[in-house]
């Protein structure tokens, strides 16, 4: 592998723990101005000091981040499809790889949809950004997508994350499941696992991160159960505890309900009440 490769990796995989916190707000290249991210640049400032690397589209890059940012990119570089369309598996390669040098992109990620109907497109899609690639000293996320009709179970995710790292993908990104450990233990590249849709509880999305990083994951590409939590600051502390500190999840959720106390008003107006009752 090319020194410039393994530079870009290890600025997305800290070589001194083998793990990631890598957030995700590209969800409007197919779902539009997402509950929460409407407006992106409000949402990712206050988050940029606690990540490793920031996953975005082009436009939202462009539109919404200082280029004086030193977080790396991981820039989705596929689509073509939305929620309101017929398939959202019917995806191509959306940006070229010049202009994914002149945002200066450290990596870039594609989406595989496997068992889908477009399953041969996306696939080659995946191979061919690699080649593009391997040009230039870019390594390629590869998203699994699960579609409608499949079933996220290890069985699947394994399969999924075995064809992208035979394409030649460098890192994988998929989704924590039961038997997790054999999904890594099929896959010859990093796992990270996306976070899904926002969960109720917030202990439950901390957990999820613990599970999948002591079943072998690399870390985690987490968007919504960050973004959408009511304090985005805390949670992405808190799972960053847990991805490089270690933290059990009690410990990290300690974390966030620090940072509640800290950005709660009613709690600061309480301490300073004067009581005229
Ligand atoms: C969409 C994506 C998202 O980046 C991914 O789903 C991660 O975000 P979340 O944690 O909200 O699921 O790749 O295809």
């Amino acid at each position: 592998m090319d020194w410039g490769m393994k530079n870009r990796i290890s600025k997305i995989i800290r070589p001194q723990d083998g793990r990631c916190v890598m957030l995700a707000v590209d969800h409007g290249y197919f779902l539009g101005p997402t509950e929460k991210l409407e407006n992106a640049s409000r949402v990712i400032k206050p988050l940029l000091p606690h990540i490793d690397s920031l996953m975005i589209t082009r436009g939202v890059l462009r539109t919404s981040v200082n280029p004086s940012v030193e977080i790396p990119i991981v820039l989705r570089v596929s689509g073509g499809s939305s929620i309101v369309g017929e398939d959202l598996s019917n995806e191509s390669t959306t940006t070229s790889i010049e202009d994914a040098l002149r945002v200066n992109a450290t990596c870039l990620a594609t989406s595989i949809f496997v068992g889908s109907k477009y399953e041969y497109q996306t696939l080659t899609n995946l191979a061919k950004l690699v080649d593009e690639g391997e040009k230039f000293g870019i390594p390629i996320l590869a998203v699994t997508a699960v579609g409608k009709e499949m079933t996220r179970d290890y069985r699947y995710l394994a399969l999924a994350c075995r064809i992208a790292a035979e394409l030649g993908a460098h890192i994988v990104k998929t989704y924590y499941c039961d038997n997790f450990e054999k999904v890594v233990e099929g896959c010859p590249i990093p796992v990270v696992i996306a976070g899904g849709k926002k969960l109720s509880n917030e202990l439950d999305a901390l957990q999820l991160a613990y599970n999948a990083v002591h079943h072998g994951a690399a870390g985690v590409d987490m968007g919504r159960n960050i973004w959408q939590s009511e304090y985005p600051v805390g949670m992405v502390k808190a799972v960053r505890a847990i991805v490089h500190d270690n933290y059990e999840v009690k410990e990290a959720n300690q974390i966030l309900a620090t940072e509640k106390e800290i950005r709660t008003p009613s709690t600061v107006n309480t301490t300073n009440a004067v009581n005229t009752t």
